[in-house]
């Protein structure tokens, strides 16, 4: 089967409703907690992608049993200390920067040197901002180039608490300190830029010893050794970053109507709601309810007559940080100039996307200025590309949000296009196209 996607029609005039995927962040999370805790953990609706199945072979590589079929994954933890170390332990996190982050800090009292591997994305993707914290509890590193992978940790017995101010707002490098503090006696204080809190969430449902002070722009996390996880059976909701593409679907395509059912809408994921709303996209949502401490609701998405441009605020920016490219195809279409700022995490994802958004508009005919950091829109509300425009997007390091922001451009400006590495979706959204296809019927 060619890895190619050929795109020459709109899709417009549709009026469904769809389930996505269930969401990444929980499903990692959710493997690499119940490989800690006493006895089986069952979790429905898990995402079987690429990056939650190499979560699950990394613990398997650690001594723990699962168990998957049609129904549900079933998780045999062995407690907080179960983990068997082999000598010459080599993890491979494959594309994923949230598995390999957050798995350091779980590992740092390994008595055996553990190699950390990724994929050629993944290997250009900075890892010291993980090994610089965790090296302050009294392990060591060694990493390519003094911050890439691979990387070989040096674990240790004798772990002390930090304090750590985390100023990037990754939730990656949070969550791998607190890991790291879960493992280590004493207090371990984390300073953090406001980021997704599904790693907090998840330690306060299983009652961990972890506590939050929530100030303006920062969290005050404060957490301590754990000795007991008891086991947790979760019905993952779906992902907001998955529902993303559908959401920008709808709003750009006429006369057309979408529910998405199930969706976790965790206030530190809606960034893209809150963009969109400020630009004329009518989005609500239907059914809210909380889920063991996090919130879910049906998202309800109708066609965009009129978008305007945006200023958006850089404190909207961690919310939406995975939504960026897609959010800037709504710029395309908006009356006036819409200008995002304060990017620079933008370029750390799984290939530089700020370059990419450039890319994709340049091929729209969108004007733009970008610097290393920001971009400037200049929207366009009768944006339409003619059939004889041959577009072509390849040698992206395979990034899927790379891919499914083409193809969804493709789907509401037209053109010809060919999109390479239709793969990468299995990363992130295995049935993407499959829901594409059944839009259109
Ligand atoms: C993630 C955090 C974000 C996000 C990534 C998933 C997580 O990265 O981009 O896709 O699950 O913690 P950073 O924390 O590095 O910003």
């Amino acid at each position: 089967m060619p890895n190619i996607i050929k795109i020459k029609n709109k899709i417009r005039n549709y009026k469904k409703i769809i389930t996505v995927p269930g969401d990444k962040s929980l499903s990692i999370r959710w493997v690499l907690f119940a490989s800690l805790a006493n006895g089986a953990s069952k979790a429905k609706n898990l995402l079987m992608s690429e990056d939650v199945l190499a979560a699950i072979k990394a613990i398997k590589k650690l001594g723990i049993k699962v168990i998957t079929n049609k129904k549900e994954c079933i998780i045999f933890g062995k407690g907080i200390d179960g983990y068997k170390y082999k000598k010459g332990l080599t993890i491979d996190a494959q594309n994923s920067g949230t598995l390999g982050r957050l798995i350091l800090g779980l590992l740092i009292n390994s008595p055996v040197p553990i190699n950390l591997i990724g994929d050629k994305s993944l290997s250009k993707r900075d890892f010291r901002r993980v090994s610089e914290p965790l090296t302050k509890f009294g392990v060591k590193f060694k990493l390519r180039n003094n911050n890439l992978l691979p990387l070989k940790l040096y674990g240790s017995s004798k772990l002390k608490p930090i304090k750590y101010y985390e100023k990037k707002g990754s939730a990656q490098c949070k969550s791998s300190i607190i890991f790291a503090g879960m493992r280590t006696d004493g207090t371990t204080i984390i300073k953090a830029k406001k980021s997704r809190n599904h790693t907090e969430l998840l330690c306060k449902y299983l009652e961990l010893p972890i506590s939050i002070k929530k100030n303006n722009n920062f969290d005050e996390i404060k957490v301590r050794k754990i000795k007991k996880i008891n086991t947790i059976n979760y019905d993952i909701p779906s992902d907001i970053s998955s529902s993303a593409f559908f959401i920008v679907l709808t709003a750009l395509s006429s006369n057309s109507e979408l529910v998405i059912k199930n969706v976790n809408i965790n206030p530190s994921r809606t960034g893209i709601i809150t963009i969109l709303k400020k630009m004329g996209v009518k989005i609500t949502f239907k059914n809210k309810k909380i889920y063991k401490g996090e919130k879910k609701a049906d998202i309800k998405i109708v066609s965009s007559k009129k978008i305007s441009a945006i200023n958006c605020p850089p404190e909207l920016n961690s919310g939406a940080i995975d939504e960026f490219l897609v959010i800037f195809l709504v710029a395309a279409k908006a009356k006036g100039v819409s200008y995002f700022r304060n990017l620079d995490e933008l370029n750390q994802k799984e290939s530089p996307r700020l370059k990419w958004a450039e890319k994709i508009l340049k091929n729209l005919g969108v004007k733009t200025i970008t610097t290393n950091n920001s971009i400037k829109i200049f929207g366009n509300p009768n944006l339409n590309i003619n059939l004889g425009k041959k577009i072509v997007i390849k040698n992206y390091l395979k990034d899927h949000r790379v891919f499914m922001t083409s193809l969804i451009a493709a789907l509401t400006f037209g053109g010809t296009w060919n999109i390479h590495d239709k793969n990468s979706i299995n990363t992130s959204f295995p049935n993407f196209l499959k829901i594409i296809d059944d839009l259109k019927k």
